[in-house]
C-alpha cells in the first residue's frame, strides 16, 4: 500500500490552535456568536475601532460568517481569544495584511471589557507573535493605534513595540476623524528580548 499523500498546503493553511497558560487562541466557531456580538456592541471596545459599535445581531452573524470563512488564508489569520477554562470567547486576536514576500503583517486585537486589566491581551498578543516571528518567519509586525488609545498604547509598548510615527486623520468613523499612531517590532528585536 503507497503511504498517503500529505498535502502540505492543507497544513500549511490550517489555522494553528495557540496555547496560552490561561488561554487559547483558536479558531471561530457559530456559537461564538453572542460572545463576539457582545464583544463588538460594548463601546467602550469600540470607542477607537474603526467602525462603530455593532446594533444589531444580525451584524454580528454576517462579520462572523466572513471570520470563519477567512480565519486562515495567504493575508489574514483570524483567532478567537478564548479562556482556556471554559473556551469561552473573550476577544479576538487577528494578523492581517500578511505580505509573506517582504516578511511583515498588521496585528488586531479586541478583548471583552469584563476582562481588561488581567494581562489577557498580553498573553494573546505574545502567542501571536511567536507565530508570526518564529513559525511564519514574518520579520516585521505593526500596529495602528489611535494615539488617544492608551490601553492599547501602553500593551504594545510593553510587548516591546516602537513608536514610530503619526499618520494624522488617517480614519473617519461615525463623523470623527482619527489619527494613527503607527507601532513596528522586528523580529531581531523580539528576539533579543530578555537580553
Ligand atoms: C487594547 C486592550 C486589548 C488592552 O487590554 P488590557 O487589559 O489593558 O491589556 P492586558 O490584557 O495586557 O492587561 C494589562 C493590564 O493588566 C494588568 N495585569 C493584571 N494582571 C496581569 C498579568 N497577570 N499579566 C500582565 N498584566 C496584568 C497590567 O498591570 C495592565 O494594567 P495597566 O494597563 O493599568 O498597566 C483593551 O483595552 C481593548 O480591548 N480595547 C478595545 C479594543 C481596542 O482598542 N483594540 C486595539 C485597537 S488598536
Amino acid at each position: 500500500m503507497s503511504a498517503p499523500i500529505r498535502d502540505e498546503s492543507a497544513e500549511r493553511d490550517d489555522l494553528p490552535l495557540l496555547r496560552g497558560e490561561r488561554l487559547r487562541l483558536r479558531g471561530f466557531r457559530s456559537d461564538d456568536l453572542g460572545d463576539y456580538y457582545a464583544l463588538h456592541a460594548d463601546p467602550a471596545v469600540m470607542r477607537y475601532w474603526s467602525f462603530p459599535a455593532w446594533t444589531q445581531r444580525s451584524q454580528a452573524e454576517d462579520y462572523l460568517a466572513r471570520a470563519i470563512a477567512a480565519r486562515c488564508n495567504q493575508s489574514m489569520l483570524c483567532w478567537a481569544i478564548a479562556l482556556r477554562d471554559s473556551d469561552r470567547l473573550i476577544g479576538a486576536a487577528t494578523l492581517f495584511d500578511i505580505h509573506r514576500e517582504q516578511g511583515r503583517a498588521e496585528l488586531g486585537y479586541a478583548l471583552q471589557s469584563a476582562h481588561w486589566g488581567r494581562g489577557y491581551a498580553q498573553e494573546a498578543l505574545s502567542l501571536v507573535m511567536e507565530h508570526a516571528y518564529d513559525r511564519l518567519g514574518l520579520r516585521r509586525l505593526e500596529a495602528d493605534i489611535d494615539p488617544r488609545n492608551q490601553a492599547s498604547c501602553r500593551l504594545v509598548e510593553r510587548l516591546g513595540f516602537r513608536r514610530e510615527g503619526v499618520l494624522r486623520e488617517r480614519w473617519q468613523v461615525a463623523g470623527e476623524c482619527q489619527d494613527s499612531a503607527i507601532y513596528g517590532l522586528l523580529a531581531r528585536e523580539w528576539q533579543a528580548r530578555g537580553d
